[in-house]
This record gives C-alpha cells, sequence and structure tokens, in this order.
C-alpha cells in the first residue's frame, strides 16, 4: 500500500482555478460589460442531427448503461481513430483497446488507480506532470495518494516537458505520465520524435503514458501527431500507452459528456475491471448520439475555421505584444504578461479597466523548487467565442495595456 502522500495536500490540489480567480477579482467592479475569456468552454454550432437521435432512444434513459459501451460506439470510435491516424486504420482492437468515458476527465482521473496498482511493488509512486497543467492530473494524484512531480514546461522548451532532464531514479519509481498535446494551457504539440521518447520512456520503465489528446482537431496547420499513432509507428505495439479523447473540444459539445480511452490491452482490461465498479456509465442516449458525433467531421471544420479566424484576428491585433508565442493547436492564447507586472497583476488590470476576464496562468501551475511558478508571468485568454467578440475583447486588451 503506497504510503498516502497526497491527501493531506488534497485542499491545495483541488483549488480551483476559477474559484481562485473569482475571489482574486471579488472587490472589484468591471470597466466595462464583461467579456469573459477565463474558461475554455467551446461554442462551435451543434450539429443538427443531436435532437432527432436523442429522441429516438430516449427510452434507453430507462435502463443502466453498459460501463464498455454499446458495441457500435466502440466500433465507431475505431473507425475515427483509423480515419484520423491512417497508419492505426484496422490496427485497434474495438473489443480489447476501447473504453468510452463520461467525458475525458473522469476517465483522466480514475485511470490514475489501476496505473499504481499496475506497479504495487514501488513504495513512493511518482506521477509525472507538466508544469502548468491540466488540474484533473493533480487532484487525481493527490486523492490516490501518489506524489506529484511537476515537470516545467516554459517557453526555452518549446512549453512542453524537457523529457531528457527526468531523472532515472524518479523513472523507475514512476506509475504514470500526463502528457497533454496540444497542451492546455499554451497549445504546444509534441512532434512525433517528442512522443517517441515519451512512448520509449513509458515502455523503459513501464509505466503509463496517458496521453491527453482531447485538443488535437482543433489546430491552425496540420493535425497533430498522437502518441498512440507514433506507438504503433516506433514499437509495433500500443503497450503503455493510453489515449485520452473527447467530444467536448472537438466537436463542441462539453455538455455531451462524451469521451474515450484507447491504447494497451492489459492496461484496459484493468481499468475496464476498475471502472465496473467505480466509474460513471455513459448513458445509453448519449452513447447513440456519439456514434453519430464521432462518424461527422463537417460540424469539427466548421469549428476549427471559427476558432482558426479568432487566431488570424488576434495576430492582426496583438501583433508582437505579449510575447510572440501563437499556440499551434487549442484555443488558447498564452500571453506574457511580465511586463505588466505578472498574470494575476494584469488579469486585475483587464478585469478592472475593460471589462475582460482572464485566467493568471499561475492558477493552473504550481511553485517549482525555489518558488518559481512557470505560470505566474502568463494569463490564459480561450478565444471561444464569435469574430466579433473576439476582436472586441482583444481590442480592448490592446486599449487597456497598450
Ligand atoms: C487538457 C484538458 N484535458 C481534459 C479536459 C476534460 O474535458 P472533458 O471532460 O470535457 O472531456 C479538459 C477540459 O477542459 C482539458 O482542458
Amino acid at each position: 500500500m503506497p504510503p498516502l502522500l497526497g491527501l493531506t495536500h488534497l485542499d491545495e490540489a483541488v483549488a480551483s482555478p476559477f474559484v481562485r480567480l473569482a475571489e482574486l477579482l471579488r472587490d472589484s467592479e468591471p470597466g466595462r460589460t464583461p467579456i469573459d475569456l477565463s474558461l475554455g468552454q467551446p461554442r462551435a454550432v451543434l450539429p443538427n442531427f443531436l435532437g432527432p437521435i436523442l429522441e429516438q432512444n430516449l427510452a434507453a434513459f430507462g435502463r443502466y448503461p453498459p460501463i464498455r459501451g454499446l458495441p457500435a460506439l466502440r466500433a465507431g470510435i475505431t473507425d475515427w481513430i483509423g480515419r484520423r491516424y491512417p497508419t492505426l486504420a484496422g490496427k485497434i482492437d474495438p473489443e480489447a483497446q476501447v473504453l468510452p468515458l463520461s467525458g475525458s476527465r473522469e476517465g483522466l482521473f480514475s485511470a490514475i488507480f489501476p496505473a499504481i496498482a499496475r506497479k504495487a511493488k514501488v513504495t513512493r509512486p511518482a506521477v509525472l506532470m507538466p508544469n502548468p497543467f491540466y488540474q484533473a492530473y493533480g487532484a487525481a494524484t493527490a486523492a490516490a495518494g501518489a506524489e506529484p512531480v511537476f515537470l516545467p514546461a516554459e517557453e526555452a522548451a518549446g512549453f512542453l516537458p524537457d523529457l531528457e532532464a527526468i531523472d532515472q531514479a524518479l523513472l523507475e519509481r514512476t506509475v504514470a505520465f500526463y502528457l497533454c498535446s496540444p497542451s492546455n494551457p499554451q497549445g504546444a504539440v509534441a512532434s512525433r520524435a517528442y512522443l517517441a521518447k515519451a512512448v520509449s520512456l513509458a515502455q523503459t520503465h513501464d509505466f503509463l503514458l496517458f496521453a491527453d489528446e482531447c485538443y488535437s482537431e482543433i489546430y491552425r496547420h496540420r493535425p497533430p501527431p498522437g502518441a498512440l499513432e507514433v506507438a504503433y509507428g516506433e514499437t509495433g505495439s500500443a503497450a503503455n500507452v493510453a489515449m485520452f479523447q473527447s467530444l467536448s473540444k472537438r466537436s463542441g459539445l462539453p455538455g455531451l459528456r462524451s469521451g474515450f480511452v484507447a491504447g494497451d490491452p492489459a492496461f484496459m482490461a484493468a481499468f475496464a475491471r476498475f471502472r465496473t465498479v467505480a466509474c460513471p456509465q455513459v448513458p445509453l442516449p448519449i452513447q447513440h448520439v456519439s456514434v453519430a458525433v464521432w462518424a461527422d467531421e463537417a460540424h469539427v471544420d466548421a469549428g476549427r475555421a471559427l476558432y482558426r479566424r479568432n487566431l488570424e484576428i488576434a495576430d492582426e491585433l496583438l501583433g508582437d505584444r505579449y510575447g510572440s508565442w501563437r499556440p499551434e493547436g487549442s484555443f488558447f492564447l498564452w500571453l506574457d504578461m511580465s511586463a505588466y507586472g505578472g498574470g494575476e497583476a494584469a488579469a486585475k488590470t483587464l478585469w478592472k479597466g475593460c471589462g475582460v476576464k482572464v485566467l493568471p496562468g499561475r492558477y493552473l501551475a504550481r511553485d517549482q523548487a525555489g518558488g518559481r511558478n512557470p505560470g505566474g508571468d502568463h494569463v490564459r485568454a480561450a478565444l471561444v467565442h464569435d469574430a466579433d467578440t473576439t476582436r472586441e475583447a482583444l481590442t480592448r486588451i490592446v486599449v487597456s495595456l497598450g
């Protein structure tokens, strides 16, 4: 049994960035009608086939859904994987390698438990994650009593953790590595070579690479590579890799709560056993809708076009202000506010000065040893509104900050 290292830090681990932001702005009035860029809630157009499919399957709300999902859903997901990553066509077994999730967050959270259990001899299990990071990784690690290891992901390293810098002894006691590409909050995309190195580390040291790829369909120029295709390409197998996907970002359907995990068959079997007693099923009508949503790309193209347009507006209005970094994937701007007193000060200035709400990067990160916070200088701005609102918000930022 691992020591319950994390539980004493649970409150810190679950300090919501949005609660902290509300606290920061509590005594300040917005300078103008608010525009909220703090929340990455996609607002793409809903596909029109959702309603009729739900209606046809309403009666299925009267039954418990199978935790492993409908065969049609697993097959639909496998087909999507094969279309998105042609080298994986026909390679993924829908029976043994795919599990539906009630949104990817619950899967990212609960997968940590079987990942720890499969390396039960390790006395101080460690979980690697980028810093800044999606908060569910830290909450899962703390709740499972493992030790979180925050790998700084700053501009000098392309906003991804430096894989060469990870200590060998640490790798031996690592049970899982959460890797987010395209990354939230910076929008960095891991290259094939980077993913190959991450897969190789996972296989060599026998930990799980949890590839969080929920932003993979929101890209600027070309589709980002995926950890599963790289694993098959490099090693001919999915060993030690679990790819997490979601309809929340790809399809602009965060309220549907539908995603999946696919990869290492031995891990999927263990995860399925755990899920049977511990995790939420995807309601049957939602499973039926999800089959159709994974099969359709037209609405995904429309969403991607909206986010691209917003990034063009950012290019036009921001130029090289606030650092010159632009995301290759995701819909977030990661703006350098070091000239404006850092992320928290800038978030306050913008709210009071022009009613634009952005998220201080510090709230998505932890201090590294030595006290430096790798998100401290930045704010995250989610460009998920229509083009006119985006233009208005970015114009206000430039006028307010200069
Ligand atoms: C990096 C990242 N991973 C996972 C998720 C979870 O998304 P969902 O549970 O809606 O699939 C989010 C949502 O914001 C995210 O930003």
